[in-house]
């Protein structure tokens, strides 16, 4: 599934941007070599950092 229409970012992307210490959406369009265009993508890719930083707390406890 596509995330980013506008640079063809995939979920599995931006996955493993984040997974590598993205931590913000400027910071997953560097690691994917693309810069933000329409920005529609950017609510996505923030639920996306929100679920990651979600299992790392529970990972935690
Ligand atoms: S959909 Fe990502 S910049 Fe447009």
């Amino acid at each position: 599934m596509y995330v980013c229409n506008c640079n063809g970012i995939r979920e599995r992307e931006v996955r493993a941007a984040i997974e590598a210490g993205a931590r913000r959406p400027a910071e997953i369009f560097r690691a994917c070599d693309s810069t933000p265009r329409c920005a529609r993508c950017v609510c996505d890719m923030r639920e996306l950092l929100d679920e990651q930083a979600e299992a790392l707390k529970f990972a935690a406890e």
